[in-house]
This record gives structure tokens, sequence and C-alpha cells, in this order.
């Protein structure tokens, strides 16, 4: 399966930041992965004809369920789709902490993106504690049943597995942990959609570093990766991308 490899910017980047964009463009034109940059809402249009002739793509990092109406500040699946988007993270960690996320306003939020041609990123990742009581498997299991709504396949969706304790803090699940969630992620996924689940790309994500990458794309079920800190510079995401080459 071809790899995903997608920058998560968060609320980072100005205008300014659109040369990294232009260095990430010359340094990955033989990139064997498909590749998504998701910068902030302000950034997506320009960023989005800026790689018009090139393998990059742009995503966003949240839409509001409705197309449109009385949602001052929100931005729909639709106007993201109008400005140049392609993909959109969906359910990611700092969303559900901070703007109290469910999973069924997750799930309603990939419909919306569905509808409107945009594939989702579908985050999933316990916290800390939740790994030291062993429940790991258990919240990861319920959150993906509850963000994946009827209708995703293959071709709409990805799903990114990150730790919420692994998150610019520079630790990183053993190799056997992120093993066994992709692999109950994979089973999960086979047993929701079918046939169609083998080839649901699953990201890990979580300090992911130019150091660490190829180690990781060679663990089974990771199908590539959703980069945060690692993505703000060329240089940085680059490493990464190059890491997929690495990889039988
Ligand atoms: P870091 O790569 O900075 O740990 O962030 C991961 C993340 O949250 C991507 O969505």
């Amino acid at each position: 399966m071809r790899k995903l490899i997608a920058g998560n910017w968060k609320m980072n980047g100005l205008a300014s930041s659109l040369a990294e964009i232009a260095v990430l463009k010359g340094a990955t034109g033989m990139a064997t992965c498909e590749i998504v940059v998701c910068p902030p809402f302000t950034l997506i249009e320009k960023s989005s004809q800026q790689l018009k002739d090139s393998n990059i793509t742009i995503g966003a990092q949240d839409c509001h369920p409705q197309t449109s109406g009385a949602y001052t500040g929100d931005v729909s699946a639709e106007m993201l789709a109008d400005a140049g988007a392609r993909y959109v993270i969906l359910g990611h960690s700092e969303r559900r902490v901070s703007h109290h996320e469910a999973d069924a306003l997750v799930a309603s939020k990939v419909v919306a993106a569905h509808k409107a041609g945009l594939t989702a990123i579908v985050c999933v990742g316990e916290t800390r504690g939740e790994r030291d009581d062993g429940r790991a498997l258990h919240v990861v299991g319920t959150q993906l049943r509850g963000s994946v709504p009827a209708g995703s396949s293959s071709s709409n969706m990805a799903i990114a597995y990150e730790p919420v304790w692994a998150i610019g803090t520079g630790l990183v699940p053993t190799i056997e942990q992120i093993e066994e969630i992709h692999s109950s992620i994979r089973k999960a996924l086979e047993e929701r959609l079918g046939e169609d689940g083998r080839n649901v790309r699953i990201l890990y994500g979580g300090s992911v570093k130019a150091a660490n990458a190829a180690e990781i794309f060679a663990v089974a079920n990771v199908d590539g990766a959703l980069v945060g800190g690692a993505s703000l510079t060329a240089a940085d995401f680059a490493g990464i991308i190059s890491a997929v080459g690495q990889v039988g």
C-alpha cells in the first residue's frame, strides 16, 4: 500500500511559512509516497495554489458538521474543498480535549467531509493513564467504532493512531506497542468495512522524526505517519518522507 505522510501544522504558520512549502515542493519531487500538508485555515487557499502542479496535497485540521449556517467562527467541509483542501484531520486529541469533541461529533464531521469530497484522517489514541491502566486497546477500539460513520471506505478515510502521551513529548511507544494497536485497528476496520478494511491506511502519529521514521514505517499495518512538530520545516519533513524509501 502506498504510504501517506501528513503534516499537521496545528496553530502554526503565517504567510511567510509558505517559503517552507516552496522548499518542500522542491525536495519531494521523487517521493514514492502520498504527501499532505495541513496548514491553518488561513493558508489553505494560498498553499494549494502554490502546490497545484506538485505531488503534495493540502488538508485542513477540522471542519463543522453542517454545510453552512449561523455558526460563528466555524468552517465547513465544503468551504475547505472550495479553498483547495483535499483532506481534513478530524477528532485530533487536542480537539477532543480542548473542544470537548466526542466520538459522535467526530463521526458527524466525517460525514460532512465525505459529502464535500474530502478524505478524512480520523484520529484515535489513549492517554498515559489509560495505557497504564491496561485500557489502550479498549479506548482506541471504542473511539474507532464511534468516530467512523457508515459510508467510510479506504478511498475517503485514513485512521491516525496518536497516543496522547507521545504527542509533542519525544516519547514514542515501543515497536511492539505500535504493532499491537495497529493490528487491532486493522481487525476492527475489517469487521466494519469487510475486505475494504484491509486497504484503509493506518497512520502512526506522536513524536515522529527523521531519526525514528524508518523503524516505525517498517511495522506491520503502519501505512504512514501524521507528523506535528517535524512537519513545520521542509528539511525535517523531507527527512521523514525520504525514510519511506528506506523501507522495502
Ligand atoms: P508531534 O509530531 O509534534 O508529536 O505531534 C503529533 C500530532 O499531534 C500530529 O497530529
